[in-house]
């Protein structure tokens, strides 16, 4: 696809997405959040939903959550710019509860069509919601974040060969140090997959 039509099937996809009526939170939403960044990006990092901050602003990780990935970003060589992020649910749960099964599946159908349009190869999962939907999209057992944090795992998903990487929510890593530094440690793996790739040298994603 070209740029063009990129850009287009993008902000087509936002405004419907801000416009959505398909699950019952819109009822409490301000507004609600697609994702945003690089539409070429390798990597893709999903969360659970947005939070008050991103609800008021619109956009995804903007509030202490996103200011600490962001720096995780930033440490890794991965500017938030380069990359593209986004959330398997797009309007805000009451309270910021997790987000319902039934909400979950109303909205994914989001979440598949930017996997499609951005086509990454490296989806990094913040989280139980994320991996939970992710691993689900890929045809994969997901076993809960604390057993399959860390690992590589070469999936296919929406048709894009890609290798997911959960981590810890950058929420539950804000107030555990030990948390912040895995989650820093898997944000750099994530970036180290796809700058060796770009060096013509092999990684996971070569066997794909
Ligand atoms: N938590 C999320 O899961 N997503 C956001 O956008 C912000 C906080």
């Amino acid at each position: 696809m070209g740029e063009a039509d990129k850009k287009g099937a993008y902000d087509r996809l936002a405004e419907v997405i801000r416009s959505c009526r398909a699950c019952p939170l819109y009822k409490g939403r301000t507004q609600a959040v697609p994702g945003e960044g690089n539409l070429d990006a390798e990597v893709m990092l999903v969360g659970e939903a947005p939070g008050k901050t991103e609800d008021e602003q619109g956009r995804p990780f903007v509030g202490a959550a996103g200011q600490l990935l962001t720096e995780a970003l930033e440490r890794a060589g991965l500017p938030r710019p380069t990359v593209y992020i986004t959330n398997v649910v797009k309007c805000r749960p009451p309270n910021n509860r997790t987000p319902t099964e039934e909400e979950v599946a109303s909205c994914v159908k989001y979440l598949r069509e930017e996997i499609r349009l951005v086509r990454p190869k490296v989806i990094v999962a913040l989280g139980n919601t994320a991996g939970s939907a992710l691993f689900s999209l890929a045809g994969l057992k997901w076993r809960g974040a604390t057993a399959e944090r860390g690992r590589q795992v070469r999936a296919k998903v929406e048709g894009v060969e890609v290798v997911l990487l959960p981590t810890y929510h950058p929420a539950a890593a804000l107030y555990k140090p030990d948390l912040r530094g895995l989650l820093e440690k898997d944000v750099e793996e994530a970036a180290k997959l796809v700058k060796r790739g770009r060096q013509g040298r092999r990684t996971l994603l070569d066997f794909m």
